[in-house]
């Protein structure tokens, strides 16, 4: 395993549209997601796209088993490899908070997600995946799989009056 460096926003390895997987149950791929696993670990995130490594696959890690010191007060979602995502929303609600993102160090925005979405995929076996999310979930997806597309968060604020460092909006998270 090794921790990667994480590309960060203006790097154009982050703006393209990640091919999918075709080859399951590999060694390459449990590679893959091995050393994301221990990147996203590394530095507190909540979640880690393939993109954010230089590897333009669709693939995204998110979840853990402990609550996460950049996000504190936020549930915890289940640890989870999905590949292949295709994210469908269940209504045309859409509610705003903060995100941060490991590509965009130092800063957080208020962001307009989905509320309720299902969606579906693959582990790292082929195993299919099929959830009904909403809240926290259902944004930390919609945040990850964003990468697969080229989307930074930054592109999806609508009130720049709510996008700044998190230094100054949150004193009590640190720099992260
Ligand atoms: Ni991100």
């Amino acid at each position: 395993m090794a921790i990667h460096d994480i590309l960060k926003m203006g790097d154009a390895r982050l703006l393209r549209i990640a091919e999918p997987v075709t080859a399951f149950d590999t060694p390459e791929l449990h590679t893959l997601i091995a050393d994301m696993r221990e990147t996203m670990v590394a530095v507190n995130g909540a979640g880690l796209a393939a993109p954010q490594i230089g590897v333009n696959l669709q693939v995204v890690i998110f979840g853990s088993t402990r609550i996460n010191p950049r996000y504190p007060d936020r549930p915890l979602v289940p640890e989870t490899v999905l590949i292949n995502p295709i994210i469908t929303p269940l209504n045309d609600e859409k509610a705003q908070d903060w995100e941060g993102c490991l590509s965009v160090p130092g800063l957080r925005g208020m962001v307009p997600r989905w509320t309720h979405i299902h969606y579906q995929g693959q582990d790292e076996k082929g195993n299919r995946i099929e959830r009904t999310v909403d809240g926290f979930h259902a944004r930390v997806v919609q945040h990850e799989c964003d990468h697969l597309i080229g989307k930074l968060y930054p592109m999806r604020v609508v009130d720049f009056t709510q996008f700044g460092y998190t230094e100054v909006l949150f004193p009590e998270l640190g720099a992260g």
